[in-house]
């Protein structure tokens, strides 16, 4: 096996830290919120994940700008605290590339993406209106991680899933259907994965 420790892959060859690449895949959250004044902002965020189900809870993780200001999607979180997570097909994959742009605070990505939104039923930030599936989530909590690079951090966000949307034609003998939407997921480098095959397991107990 070759060991490295975290910072140190290069001594072992590898010209970038495989870490995300090994990790994976991993889904995206595609965060849509809104500033104290209600202005709409979206960005993609891999470090995304389920952490809980009954009731469901989402995290995400955001590093900052290198000064340590928070990006917009923590700073409109905590701010509000509201936010949707929209699921990315892969029909979707470029605007959601589209959206990771480094637009000023306030200005609005899911424009800049010609991305149409759609009103959320129980939080104000909109949905993704051609996504094809929507979280509104409740924020619970921020967490701060470990930073190298200071004054830049890093932190974990927090929300619980109190309400669903999902387009009906994604929907089969009331099971949803991945494969006829293709889930965008992150890889390591610069690669990206969609779901075009499903097997089931049954587990042992
Ligand atoms: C597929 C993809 C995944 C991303 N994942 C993350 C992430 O997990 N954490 C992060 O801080 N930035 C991530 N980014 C970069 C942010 O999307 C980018 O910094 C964005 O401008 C942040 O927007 P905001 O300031 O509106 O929140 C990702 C970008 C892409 C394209």
């Amino acid at each position: 096996m070759i060991f490295y420790q975290p910072g140190r892959h290069k001594e072992q060859g590898f010209s970038h830290d495989p870490f995300k690449a090994v990790v994976s895949p991993r889904p995206i959250g595609w965060i849509s919120t809104v500033d104290a004044e209600g202005r709409s902002n979206l960005a993609p965020y891999s470090f995304f994940n389920a952490m809980a189900f009954l009731p469901p809870v989402v995290v995400f993780g955001t590093g900052t700008h290198p000064d340590g200001t928070p990006k917009d999607s923590q700073r409109n979180v905590e701010a509000t605290g509201e936010f949707v997570c929209n699921i990315v097909s892969e029909a979707l994959k470029e605007q959601m590339n589209k959206t990771s742009a480094h637009l000023p605070h306030g200005e609005d990505e899911m424009s800049f993406a010609e991305l149409e939104g759609a009103p959320s039923k129980l939080v104000k930030p909109l949905r993704v209106a051609a996504a094809p599936v929507a979280l509104e989530c409740r924020y619970l909590q921020t967490v701060k991680l470990p930073a190298w690079n200071e004054p830049a951090g890093n932190y974990a966000i927090f929300g619980e899933v109190i309400g669903v949307h999902v387009n009906p034609e994604i929907v089969e003998n009331g099971l949803i259907d991945v494969t006829r939407y293709r889930p965008v997921s992150r890889l390591g480098y610069f690669d990206y994965s969609t779901v075009t095959e499903v097997f089931q397991m049954f587990r042992p107990d």
